[in-house]
């Protein structure tokens, strides 16, 4: 018995998807002691196509190859033939597989395929808030063509939002008719005086319904006290709608502390009420201070009182420097705090000799 086996591999790169094709031809001579041998039927690749039955074959016979459905003829000659000694003729005959074309994302979409010859699969799928209208799959077909048209990702669609009574709505962009689609949002307000209760953002959802709707609601707040020391722009004593706003101010020296002007809440509250802080008197004489830059006599002061948050500054005398230094005070709310190394002059009246003032002496 004599056997002979011959295999050959062509190499071949196509696009980006590269092929290792081999074509395998197996001869067996089936004869046994005469001198006629006969060709056995040659295994082929799988994607060739054999058009006969026959078992045997007997010398000088030719048969002529194909490729099957869906695959394509690359190279070689299609006709092998059965040699005297048993053996077919070699041929590079070879198919590959073929490609269709490859395919555009939908918008809105995605695919996903690993490679577009005959028989891969395309799956597509849509973005959130899309519906695929189509097929979800295609397959290479045999003709190189996809079995199905890529599917549309379509809006899901929510129709117009509802509104709550006494409100509105503003939608983030314009809507035509009686439609709108994911991913459209818009923004509720109540007529005023009404307060808004609930998420005041709309958005159309995933789902194709709308988030819950908000409800406008009537809101008063009592008529505001006055504030010691102030007195108020409206003095009626009456319920106050949402957003309506009373504004404070003090008498005389009294300085205003906090917002000046007071809101209607959404809670019925008033939003937080100034307050009006004391001037502090300065209760020292025949001395001088520094106050608003400038160091004067404290006669000089008309006021005899500084405001709250107002700074003056006295004189302390470094005894062992025989120097003097400028300490600042501050006026809070009616409460000034001299420094402890402050010393109010024995002699009163600012006749009195200068030199002995601690103001006088050489800056520390
Ligand atoms: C060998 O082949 C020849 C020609 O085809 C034929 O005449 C002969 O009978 C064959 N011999 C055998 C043993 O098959
Ligand atoms: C396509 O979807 C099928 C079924 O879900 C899955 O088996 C296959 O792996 C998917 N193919 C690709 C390329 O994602
Ligand atoms: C390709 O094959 C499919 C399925 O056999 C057929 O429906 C389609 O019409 C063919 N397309 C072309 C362009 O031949
Ligand atoms: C939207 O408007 C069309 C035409 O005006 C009407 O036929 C349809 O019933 C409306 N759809 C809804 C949900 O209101
Ligand atoms: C959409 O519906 C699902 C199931 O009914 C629910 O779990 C999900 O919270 C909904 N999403 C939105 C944004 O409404
Ligand atoms: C309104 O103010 C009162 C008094 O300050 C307070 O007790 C109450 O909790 C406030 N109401 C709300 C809803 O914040
Ligand atoms: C002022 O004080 C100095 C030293 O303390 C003294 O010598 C001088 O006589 C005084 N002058 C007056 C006018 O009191
Ligand atoms: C302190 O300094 C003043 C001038 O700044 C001077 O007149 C006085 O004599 C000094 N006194 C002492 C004890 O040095």
């Amino acid at each position: 018995m004599d056997r002979t086996v011959s295999v050959f591999q062509l190499k071949m790169e196509d696009g980006a998807t590269f092929f290792l094709l081999s074509s395998l031809l197996l001869f067996t001579s089936g004869a046994s002691g005469d001198d006629n041998a006969t060709c056995v039927r040659p295994i082929l690749d799988a994607n060739i196509e054999l058009v006969s039955d026959q078992r045997h074959f007997s010398p000088g016979v030719a048969i002529a190859l194909s490729c099957k459905q869906g695959y394509t003829p690359v190279s070689g000659p299609r006709r092998i033939v059965c040699t005297i000694d048993g053996m077919w003729t070699k041929t590079r005959y070879m198919c590959i597989p073929k490609r269709c074309p490859y395919p555009d994302p939908p918008s809105n979409g995605e695919l996903h395929y690993e490679d577009t010859v005959y028989l891969s699969t395309i799956n597509y799928t849509c973005n959130e808030g899309y519906t695929l209208d189509g097929s979800s799959t295609a397959v290479c077909q045999a003709n190189g063509t996809w079995s199905t048209p890529a599917p549309e990702c379509k809006a899901v669609s929510c129709g117009l939002a509802p509104i709550p009574q006494f409100g509105m709505i503003i939608y983030d962009k314009m809507v035509r008719g009686n439609q709108t689609y994911f991913g459209i949002g818009g923004t509720y307000r109540c007529l005023p005086p009404l307060a808004l209760f609930g998420n005041p953002r709309a958005e159309c959802t995933i789902n194709g319904t709308w988030a819950e709707t908000p409800e406008c609601r009537v809101v008063t707040c009592p008529p505001p006290e006055n504030i010691e020391k102030g007195y108020m722009s409206n003095e009626d004593r009456r319920d106050f709608d949402f957003r309506e706003s009373v504004k404070y101010g003090c008498e005389g020296d009294y300085v205003l502390e906090g917002n000046m002007e007071i809101v209607c809440q959404q809670n019925g509250n008033w939003s937080e009420m100034p307050s009006c802080k004391a001037p502090c008197p300065v209760g020292i004489q025949g001395v001088k201070i520094q106050y608003r830059g400038e160091k004067m006599w404290i006669a000089d002061l008309k006021t005899k009182a500084i405001l709250h948050k107002e700074i003056l500054s006295v004189y302390c005398k470094d005894t062992v420097r025989n120097c003097s230094y400028a300490v600042p005070v501050q006026c809070l709310d009616g409460g000034l705090r001299l420094p402890e190394c402050f010393e109010e002059p024995s002699v009163i009246g600012y006749n009195s000799n200068s030199t002995s003032l601690h103001s006088e002496l050489q800056q520390c």
